[in-house]
């Protein structure tokens, strides 16, 4: 049921806090000790190297997780495209663990890579949203990301829900390995930051409504840009907006669009920085000059600490390796707003179904 909402989309970006105050209070105590079965710790203790497998979205969730697992638990992380890895069979490590996303739990190119790593008696942890479903019933351990159910074609709290749940399980297994960063990191703590931070943007959303409008209506092509996990950010941001709005988006390590894919930039070409990584943040600011210089209409999501007097959109400050739950969430609107400016259905865009169920 919509409820007041007039698709489901809106309703479930405006669910992520709570989605967020729920896998805290589920999966960590209030001490902010990790609440993980001992087992799925063990088995992924004794790996050398995680491979994680989804698509589309969950893909996109996976990518933010590489960072999370190499930074936290300091275990070399690879991630793959279901639909890529279950032909190609990629060179394997020793001692491989296998972690599956699905929102569904049904994607039929992610069930056939871990039909293959049944087959060789690897261990495998699915992170889905559905119990009971296929990719849950087959894995060695399975995680819930208690979001609800997702009804909406395009994803939005799965994938905030899916990065959740991949910081609480870097950081029991950092602390498993005794990393310091990982027992510095209080995820609990942050999730709550996080949650209060999502519903400022959420109460904020009339001015992205704006933009969209501004931006997005009139373009045929956009982009996002970032470095390091705001990259992975730009790829889930800019899936979003094609996938509802028909405009043609890309996510670009910022960097590279002079590679090249400047060439693309026009008068009014929408291209967005989203900004949260100290390090690199000066770095996408030139590189979002550089497309201005040749016309494109740029704007910024920056994290607050690291704003400037022209930024465009502020979310609010949390830990540096988990922003994306915060900057995807403005993306997830513009997307949104973007779509129903057109007058499109926003819930079932065309050509989509919600669960692809044949590879
Ligand atoms: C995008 C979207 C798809 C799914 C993909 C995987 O908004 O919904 O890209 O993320 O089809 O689906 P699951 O997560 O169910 O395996």
């Amino acid at each position: 049921d919509k409820g007041p909402y007039p698709y489901y989309m809106l309703k479930e970006i405006d669910e992520q806090p709570n989605v967020m105050r729920k896998l805290a209070s589920l999966y960590t105590e209030e001490s902010g000790k990790t609440n993980i079965d001992s087992n799925l710790i063990n088995s992924l203790k004794q790996a050398d190297r995680i491979y994680i497998v989804g698509a589309g979205t969950s893909y996109h969730a996976g990518l933010v997780g590489k960072k999370l697992f190499e930074k936290l638990a300091h275990v070399p992380t690879e991630v793959h495209i279901a639909s890529e890895f279950a032909y190609e069979n990629p060179l394997l490590s020793k001692k491989p663990f296998f972690i599956f996303l699905s929102q569904s739990g049904e994607t039929a190119d992610s069930r056939e890579v871990l039909v293959n790593v049944n087959a060789n008696d690897y261990e495998s942890l699915t992170i889905t949203n559905v119990e009971n479903s296929t990719l849950f019933r087959e894995a060695t351990y399975t995680m819930l990301l208690h979001a609800g159910p997702e009804i909406s074609v395009a994803s939005t709290k799965a994938y905030t829900a899916q990065i959740a749940v991949e910081a609480i399980l870097a950081k029991a297994l950092g602390e498993a390995k005794e990393q310091v960063i990982a027992e510095e990191f209080d995820i609990r703590q942050q999730l709550g930051f996080v949650a209060t931070g999502m519903q400022a943007i959420i109460d904020d959303k009339d001015e992205i409504e704006q933009l969209a409008k501004k931006y997005f209506v009139h373009a045929n092509r956009a982009f996002y840009i970032g470095r390091g996990i705001d990259q992975t950010v730009s790829l889930e941001a800019a899936l979003k907006l094609k996938e509802i709005s028909y405009v043609q988006a890309e996510g670009f390590a910022s960097g590279e669009l002079k590679h090249g894919t400047i060439a693309l930039i026009e008068n009014g070409t929408p291209v967005i920085g989203i900004i949260t990584q100290k390090r690199t943040a000066n770095l996408t600011r030139s590189n979002l000059q550089e497309t201005m210089s040749r016309g494109a209409a740029t704007f910024t999501i920056v994290r607050k600490g690291l704003a400037q007097d022209d930024d465009t959109l502020i979310i609010p400050d949390v830990d540096e390796l988990i922003t994306p739950l915060l900057s995807v969430v403005p993306a997830q609107l513009i997307a949104y707003f973007t779509s129903l400016n057109k007058g499109l259905d926003v819930d079932r865009p065309r050509n989509l179904a919600k669960s692809v169920t044949v590879e």
